[in-house]
């Protein structure tokens, strides 16, 4: 059976890009895989937490993934922080990575902006803490949205590296698993940009706890054009946030781009902002009501997040074991 790792920054109630280029995918693979989710609260440090926040966006994260159906007892479900294999296997990998390659990366110049030099080193390193969260495992099958497509490409660069100056085969070669329609799902208010927690605005995204009210005020509000839907794919080009919609409607009725146009070419926005809102409501609302649930039991969050950490340990360390006497530190 093929292992598979993935990650999550503990930003609080996921969005529905999360939901929809990931989280979806990280539950229906449980069935054939044997699958490792991790809350990764290390990466989350690359920029200013406010501790106690911190703390809780980790708790209100785990509770959505179990809400989203990540089922901790099949699988393993974790916070990153609680395994200390992975700062071991990361600090392997900065002497591994290269500058340049790190530099090439697109998710670091968008997050340091113009203001690079005071940028944290953790945020220019993130990348091979992430290559050490999946290789901690020897995970070879990574399902994320379209974004983390660079980031991933560099973990085999950095396994590649790895197997070959030490003369080994020890690192196996990851494939990204990037799925379905909707692997990046772009912001309500401008559909150039994507979807993100980190967007000042709360009108450009949808959260996984949204009530009702809410969603229907936001896809109501979502920038459009004043052309009715296309009844072809095609028609779609240069109209971004047009296409965005149709995704999203797409993605959460499992069907794709032509079979909803086919259904709804031809509509104005107005109908079809309706049919769109009603089927977020049906699939957003149950998630909801299954996160409040746990999050009015911290404790038993807490002691799921214990439990897979121990599971997780005893995968990772054996590993991080022989990478440390590959390189030739001298074991205890
Ligand atoms: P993060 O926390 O930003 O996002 C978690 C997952 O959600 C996907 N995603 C999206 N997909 C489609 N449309 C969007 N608008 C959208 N926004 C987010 C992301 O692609 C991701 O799959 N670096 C990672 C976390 C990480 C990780 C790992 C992932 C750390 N270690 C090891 C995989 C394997 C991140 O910040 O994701």
């Amino acid at each position: 059976m093929q292992r598979i790792f993935s990650g999550i920054q503990p930003s609080g109630i996921p969005q529905l890009g999360n939901y929809l280029g990931a989280l979806r995918n990280w539950v229906a693979l449980q069935d054939g895989h044997e699958c490792i989710y991790c809350v990764v609260d290390l990466h989350a440090l690359t920029q200013w937490q406010e501790p106690a926040q911190l703390r809780q966006a980790t708790r209100e994260m785990a509770a959505s993934l179990l809400a989203c159906g990540v089922d901790a007892r099949r699988h393993i479900l974790f916070q990153q922080s609680a395994v200390h294999a992975h700062v071991r296997l990361a600090w392997l990998f900065n002497c591994v990575a290269r500058m340049g390659w790190l530099n090439r990366m697109t998710q670091f110049k968008d997050k340091a902006g113009k203001d690079r030099e005071n940028a944290s080193t953790g945020l220019f390193v993130y990348p091979n803490l992430m290559a050490a969260d999946i290789l901690t495992y020897h995970a070879t099958r990574v399902p994320v949205g379209d974004d983390q497509r660079q980031h991933l490409e560099l973990a085999n660069d950095i396994a590649k590296k790895f197997n070959h100056d030490y003369g080994v085969e020890f690192f196996p070669l990851i494939e990204p698993v990037i799925l379905g329609v909707a692997a990046r799902v772009m912001s309500l208010r401008d559909g150039t940009k994507k979807m993100s927690k980190s967007d000042p605005s709360d009108q450009s995204r949808i959260n996984l706890t949204d009530d009702a009210d809410a969603i229907a005020l936001k896809i109501r509000r979502a920038r459009t054009d004043p052309e009715p839907l296309p009844s072809e794919p095609a028609g779609l080009e240069s109209r971004p946030e047009a296409r965005n919609l149709v995704g999203i409607f797409a993605a959460l009725a499992d069907t794709d781009v032509a079979g909803v146009l086919g259904e709804h070419g031809g509509k104005g926005f107005d109908r079809f902002k309706e049919v769109l809102t009603a089927l977020l409501v049906a699939k957003l609302t149950p998630i909801a009501e299954e996160t409040k649930r746990w999050l009015a039991d911290p404790a038993t969050i807490d002691a799921v997040l214990r439990e897979g950490a121990a599971r997780a340990r005893t995968i990772a360390d054996p590993i991080v074991d022989e990478a440390e006497r590959l390189v030739g530190l001298l074991q205890p």
